[in-house]
């Protein structure tokens, strides 16, 4: 292919002139299924978790790939991350009950979540989920107490803000010491939390968790958190005879959105997750813990595509030409949120140049509401099916319904087959559990 877009990995144009993914024509999808469409690339989720499997295959310890579902899940994401061997990380009970539904194996679920509710905590515990990333002194309190309500000694991982902050949008950097997240080092908390886990009865903490934050290029910051945990480690060990055997360094492996994007890969965040793990374990005399990564962005980000149909077109001489789609903030808010970047094609034109700078708007009642600014495309008409790479990760994840727009379905396909994962909301939904006003 002649393009510079970032496709997910099946992706070709097909002899009409038309973008094709997993064998299936995206013009025909968009006709059959409605727009606007998430088209999710089931070999490439597929060898995004295969990807990380072999990448660390070679540690010289036990280790588990953790996906962290927030960035997309469903019945049948779970169900393939469960095929594919990984594990999963959940940070509501709503994503817990999601996986359970799926009948993700209970024993590999992680349970997150800075404020997990009672019901939460219940839910979690009366499923059997193999370990909580206990985030708060209430948590550990209230764990310890349902727990021993149950009779059940439930695994749990402690979750630090180590004091490394690294280089990404400010609303998605959590590694920090001011932060709503975990335990910080600096005034003893965290030392504080290991006592309370250890003096619990119905605790058993395995070891350390922390997550830095997202879309994360510059892998130094993974070493320096290794250090640091592992300097904490060492001490806990020495003052509270704490064995921290799991070392959980979270995810936030960034993604190529835009060919200006430069990310490390998934063999090169292992590579610097390994060493790092290896020399501080040695320099502090310590075992080599069992290494968990949790990613979440790097498996489903570039997996999947949103296809929107072009409703109207605004040409504003000398000052930009407005294409607006069928979609916007409610099936994609990132742009608006962190000021993200994304490509946009014309996924009947695939073969066209792309000679035209346009600015991609949403159907939304907010200027803001632009998916794309100053992107070229084909010349556009009304009609066209407009796709947007790279759309696969925090996308139908934070769909919302503002303005009363129904949240779009969502497609897994391979091998010309297009499965249908996730209904389009209807208008009926939208109303479903609304009660009139009775007087
Ligand atoms: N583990 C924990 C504890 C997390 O909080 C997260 C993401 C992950 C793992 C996965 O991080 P990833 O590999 O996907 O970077 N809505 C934002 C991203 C929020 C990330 C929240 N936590 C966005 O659209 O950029």
């Amino acid at each position: 292919m002649t393009h510079t877009l970032i496709y997910p990995e099946t992706a070709r144009h097909n002899e009409r002139g038309h973008l094709e993914i997993g064998g299936c024509d995206v013009v025909d999808l968009a006709d059959e299924f409605g727009t606007p469409l998430f088209i999710y690339d089931e070999l490439a989720l597929r060898h995004q978790c295969r990807a990380y499997l072999d990448a660390f295959a070679g540690a010289p310890a036990e280790h588990e790939v953790v996906y962290a579902s927030k960035a997309f899940t469903c019945l049948a994401m779970c169900r393939l991350v469960a095929e594919e061997g990984l594990s999963l990380d959940v940070a509501s009970g709503g994503e817990l009950y999601t996986a359970r539904a799926a009948g993700f194996p209970a024993a590999r679920i992680y349970f997150h979540g800075n404020n997990k509710t009672a019901a939460e905590i219940e839910l979690g515990l009366d499923s059997g989920v193999g370990c909580f990333v206990v985030d708060s002194f209430e948590e550990i309190a209230l764990l310890d107490r349902l727990a021993g309500g149950r009779g059940v000694r439930q695994p749990v991982l402690i979750r630090l803000t180590p004091g490394v902050k690294p280089t990404t949008h400010s609303y998605v950097q959590t590694g920090q010491q001011d932060s709503k997240f975990g335990f910080g080092l600096a005034e003893g908390a965290a030392t504080e939390a290991v006592r309370a886990c250890m003096a619990a009865a119905n605790l058993e903490p395995l070891g350390v968790h922390a997550h830095l934050g997202s879309q994360i290029f510059d892998l130094s910051s993974y070493a320096a958190s290794i250090e640091v945990l592992f300097a904490e480690a060492a001490e806990w060990r020495e003052r509270l005879g704490f064995d921290c055997k799991v070392v959980n360094l979270g995810g936030g492996l960034g993604i190529r959105y835009t060919p200006r994007d430069h990310p490390s890969s998934i063999a090169e965040f292992a590579k610097v997750a390994i060493a790092a793990t290896t020399k501080e374990a040695a320099r502090r005399g310590l075992p080599m813990p069992r290494l968990l990564v949790e990613p979440g962005r790097s498996i489903a980000g570039k997996a999947a595509v949103t296809a929107y149909r072009v409703g109207t077109i605004k040409e504003i001489p000398k000052v930009r030409t407005y294409v607006a789609v069928d979609g916007g903030m409610s099936d994609n808010i990132r742009p608006m949120l962190y000021g993200s970047r994304y490509e946009a094609m014309l996924a009947n034109k695939a073969e066209v140049p792309a000679t035209v700078e346009v600015t991609v708007a949403g159907k939304h009642c907010e200027s803001g509401d632009v998916l794309v600014r100053d992107v070229k495309i084909a010349p556009p008409e009304v009609g066209d099916v407009l796709v947007t790479p790279s759309t696969g990760a925090y996308g139908y994840a934070m769909a919302n319904t503002y303005n009363g727009q129904p949240r779009p379905a969502v497609l897994f396909v391979s091998d010309g087959e297009a499965r249908i994962v996730i209904e389009r909301e209807t208008w009926d939904d939208l109303i479903r559990l609304q009660h009139p006003l009775r007087r």
